[in-house]
């Protein structure tokens, strides 16, 4: 492709972003809802409590096990960090015996590990869990962040009013810019409101982009393949059916389908590999929803793998677009999406058996000139050559995927592997 494309492709992507700076490609990090929910008694699970412990071990590891160099950057606390009621003066506080330094002091601890800290907190008068809200109180809660140093908000949706959450999220955007302080907002405003695929309702894309960082489009995500593959048979039809959805995502914006379950129990190491590479082709925010302290040496490579990442975060921004469905795309998915350099190609099989043979054509490779181009499997390792003609993988492995990165060009001599059928992502054994 030439330059000259590309920085049209960049020029045509420029919208109207939330203009703070921040989250220019999606995010990443480590949230701890996925994992450890609202555990509250450190009596009886003081290693899995939500407590300052908790964060700073998980810092700890974060930046000394890879991940920070890798690009999680973000170490960000869900519910049930706040006490029960806000302080006298009316603000919010922590719980007093799980975080007994309190916020500001575990913010400087994670940034003092080389990364950024991020709270949650609720748009309406509860938490999800029950704990204070900040409706009625944006300005003052959006100075307590900024007083702590967060770096990174997410924001909740109970109990509220659906109806008029585009009057109060834009609301606390405001209200976090005029702290000064540049804080990534997240926010959960789609995921309450109706199904665009089961359903007519068009997602206010234009108004998320100019408001939120990244915003979570459906239902949360659960350790379990089941909930997985539902999810990416979301995205499939949302990407054929909600008008925008693919076109919203850029650099300061992002549709997010919800933390990385890789790590827990409930999916297989080809799952956990599906899971990374199809959020790589999804520009989708990767954070982490695991226990970083505890994971097997084939989870720490698929979290760790700089290829995946590197689509993940390819500076252009380009959300990932459905191709087409082979057989249906409950079942098998074509993906492909455009990089700064070359684009990156998935074949996804959420089926029980495996698949035969799916090809993409010279015109699903455009803009690439399919003249010479080079193949990188990015979870094999495997870099072949390919011409003119159809670009096929066979024996797709149930539940797995297929991520290949393209570019034009001949490779260096030597570093080219013999062209084999043998495309597939093989698990490991845990
Ligand atoms: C606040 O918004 C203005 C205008 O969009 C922007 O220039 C500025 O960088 C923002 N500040 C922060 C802290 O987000
Ligand atoms: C926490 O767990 C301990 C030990 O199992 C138990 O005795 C205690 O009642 C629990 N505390 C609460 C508040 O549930
Ligand atoms: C917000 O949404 C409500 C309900 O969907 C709609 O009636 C109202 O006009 C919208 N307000 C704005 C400012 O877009
Ligand atoms: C496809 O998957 C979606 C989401 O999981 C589900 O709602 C729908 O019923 C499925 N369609 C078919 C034909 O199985
Ligand atoms: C680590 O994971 C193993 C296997 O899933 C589990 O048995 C063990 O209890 C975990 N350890 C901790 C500290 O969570």
């Amino acid at each position: 492709m030439h330059r000259s494309m590309v920085f049209l492709l960049l020029v045509i992507h420029k919208a109207a972003a939330l203009d703070n700076g921040l989250a220019r490609t999606p995010p990443m990090g480590w949230m701890s809802w996925e994992r450890f929910r609202c555990e509250t008694n450190c009596t009886r699970h003081p290693d899995a409590c939500i407590s300052e412990r908790l964060i700073k071990e998980t810092a700890d590891v974060i930046a000394s096990d890879g991940f920070r160099d890798a690009g999680y950057q973000y170490v960000i606390v869900d519910d049930c960090w706040l006490a029960t009621t806000r302080d006298q003066s009316g603000h919010l506080q922590p719980d007093p015996a799980r975080f007994p330094s309190g916020i500001r002091s575990l913010a400087s601890y994670v940034q003092s590990r080389g990364l950024k800290f991020g709270i949650y907190g609720d748009i309406g008068t509860n938490t999800c869990a029950g704990y204070p809200g900040m409706q009625d109180n944006f300005q003052r809660d959006a100075q307590t962040y900024a007083d702590w140093g967060v770096d990174y908000l997410k924001v909740d949706g109970c109990f509220a009013d659906p109806t008029q959450y585009n009057v109060t999220y834009p609301g606390l955007g405001l209200a976090l810019n005029k702290t000064g302080r540049a804080m990534v907002y997240s926010c959960s405003w789609p995921a309450y409101l109706p199904d665009p695929v089961q359903t007519s309702y068009q997602t206010p894309y234009k108004e998320l982009q100019q408001h939120c960082n990244l915003w979570r489009n459906w239902v949360d995500i659960q350790s379990s393949w089941q909930s997985l593959s539902t999810i990416v048979q979301f995205w499939a039809l949302a990407s054929q059916r909600s008008k925008g959805f693919t076109e919203v995502a850029g650099p300061g914006s992002w549709n997010d389908p919800d933390m990385l379950i890789i790590g827990n129990e409930g999916i297989t190491d080809a799952q956990a590999g599906l899971q990374m590479g199809a959020w790589a082709i999804f520009a989708a925010p990767l954070i982490m929803g695991n226990d970083v302290r505890n994971l097997t040496a084939s989870q720490r490579s698929i979290l760790l793998n700089k290829d995946v990442i590197a689509i993940s975060q390819d500076p252009l921004g380009m959300q990932g677009s459905l191709v087409r469905c082979p057989g249906g795309c409950n079942s098998s998915q074509i993906w492909r999406r455009q990089l700064s350099t070359g684009i990156a190609v998935a074949f996804i099989n959420l089926g029980s058996s495996a698949v035969g043979q799916v090809c993409v054509s010279p015109a699903d490779l455009r803009p690439l000139d399919a003249s010479a181009l080079m193949v990188h499997n990015v979870f094999t390792g495997e870099l072949t050559t390919h011409q003119q003609r159809d670009l096929c993988t066979q024996n797709i492995q149930p539940t797995s995927i297929i991520l290949l990165r393209i570019s034009e060009g001949t490779p260096v001599q030597g570093s080219i592997a013999p062209l084999t059928q043998a495309f597939s992502y093989q698990a490991r054994e845990r």
